[in-house]
């Protein structure tokens, strides 16, 4: 591959990305990105820098390349930092060492994350010094990364300053927020810098980003406008003042990897014209589950985080209602630990109706969007959502509630053209309304449903335009330079 001194450069910072490691959509988000982008823009030079976790040294130690080694100043502290990279796809990533922050079992999840990350954000810029590598722009994504922007304006200024930065909201819900106490022992901010972080007393890095980044993304249309009017978590009225440089650009999946056609997970391989051949998936599914093989019953699924955003709790308040209908229920996904017990009591009270899996299984989530009749997303508030993409991909039909990009992407077939079935109250009498609507269509298995099964297919939800709509955002702010 050519990597000519004229492309412009690109440094993705984020703290998770596929193949490699991935605990939901921002993974998947940043690696299929930055491939479309190497395919279908030549003229930028694309790289990802990411945490070394411990999962991902298991698996890929032989084929990475050491780069180098320094040591990382956070504050006081004096850290190793080693760099590895990897060449896939015509994308380079690179990768951070430090087993005492990554060496551990989950990526997420512990009381000392903010200094995990913020060693992570630092570590870029010796990233940048050992590789050779100094973009034109630096596109950081959710409040993990978002020291970089930060760092920019501030620490590195002098040296890295002429960086221009675009900052990613995957969820506003998650904001990196701290006592202000430690500003200056774990992020290395001054007293003087606190205003770029400062929210509601607290440190807040996502709104630190939000102020310093030169250009804001986020991942549909209609979150960035619900951010600005009720949807900010709070920072409402900081994304308003910033409403000037944010834009929502939707995701799109890989259609490569998820194409019914081709996808090896899949008992049968099916497309528009062999429609009629989901139903063996359904079948193994339905095995798998340890579910009454029923090529009638509707199936339902979830494939979620179950966390209350996504719209489980409604799903919970409803659960024994849906069972009165003739359906079966299947649920994918890991989270709030109450929500997991409730499934698993329901599974072990309908064992013949509900089937439950407590685990981030992407295998198994291809067997169940492939196998599934109806792919269920509730959402309370939703950024961009790509289950429901997928989903339609397979011919299964989504549900899902009218918010941020489950908006953008699904239509309501009793509107006309519709992909799937979109309601607006947050409620679980509108939830069992509209499942009770579908499984009327339902009926008319061969008729409408099928219908309606090669329309959702038939959808681009690829990432070319979308991947267009990044390149222009990094062009548009080197050519303001
Ligand atoms: C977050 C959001 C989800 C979005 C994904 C990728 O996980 O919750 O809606 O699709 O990021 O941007």
């Amino acid at each position: 591959m050519s990597k000519s001194k004229n492309k412009l450069k690109i440094l993705s910072v984020v703290s998770e990305v596929v193949p490699f490691i991935a605990t939901g959509g921002m993974g998947q988000v940043a690696g299929a990105l930055a491939t479309a982008l190497a395919e279908n823009s030549p003229e930028l030079d694309v790289r990802v820098v990411a945490p070394l976790y411990a999962q991902f040294r298991e698996k890929y130690e032989p084929s990475i390349r050491f780069v180098g080694e320094a040591v990382v100043k956070l504050a006081w502290r004096e850290l190793y930092c080693g760099v590895y990279e990897l060449e896939q796809n015509n994308v380079t990533y690179y990768f951070v060492d430090n087993r005492h922050y990554f060496g551990r079992e989950a990526a997420y999840g512990y009381y000392d994350d903010g200094e995990r990350f913020a060693f992570f954000s630092k570590a870029v810029f010796t990233v940048m010094q050992l590789s050779g590598f100094t973009p034109d722009v630096i596109h950081a994504h959710d409040w993990q990364t978002a020291l970089v922007p930060i760092y920019i304006k501030t620490r590195f200024a002098q040296e890295f300053g002429g960086i221009r930065t675009v900052f990613t909201i995957h969820n506003m819900e998650y904001q990196g927020k701290y006592a202000s106490e430690i500003l200056t022992d774990v992020f290395d901010l001054w007293p003087t810098e606190m205003g770029l972080v400062e929210y509601d007393s607290c440190i807040n890095l996502l709104k630190g980003a939000i102020v310093c980044a030169d250009k804001l993304t986020t991942v549909s249309p209609t979150y960035a406008r619900e951010l600005q009017s009720g949807g900010g978590y709070g920072l409402d009225a900081i994304i308003a003042e910033n409403a000037y440089k944010l834009s929502g650009i939707i995701n799109g999946i890989d259609t490569k990897s998820y194409d019914p056609r081709t996808d090896q997970l899949l008992e049968k391989n099916y497309s528009e014209d062999t429609i009629e051949d989901k139903v063996f998936n359904k079948a193994k599914l339905q095995e798998l589950f340890g579910l009454p093989v029923s090529p009638r019953k509707m199936l339902i699924c979830v494939v979620s985080r179950l966390v209350s955003h996504k719209g489980i709790d409604l799903i919970t308040y409803m659960l024994s209602e849906l069972m009165k209908l003739d359906i079966q229920f299947l649920l994918l996904g890991t989270g709030d630990h109450d929500f997991e017990l409730f499934f698993e009591e329901m599974a072990l009270r309908y064992t013949d109706k509900i089937g439950v899996s407590i685990a981030y299984n992407p295998e198994i989530a291809n067997k169940i969007y492939a196998g599934a009749d109806v792919m269920l997303m509730p959402s309370r508030s939703e950024p961009c959502g790509l289950a429901q993409m997928i989903a339609c991909r397979y011919g299964t039909i989504p549900i899902v509630r009218k918010t941020g990009g489950l908006a953008d992407t699904i239509s309501d077939c009793r509107m006309g053209n519709g992909n799937g079935f979109i309601f607006d109250d947050y409620s679980s009498g509108a939830l069992l309304d509209t499942v009770t609507y579908a499984l009327d269509l339902y009926a008319n298995r061969e008729g409408d449903w099928k219908n309606l099964m090669i329309e959702a297919m038939r959808r681009d939800f690829g990432w070319d335009l979308s991947a267009k709509a990044y390149a222009d955002v990094y062009k548009a702010l080197c050519e303001n330079k």
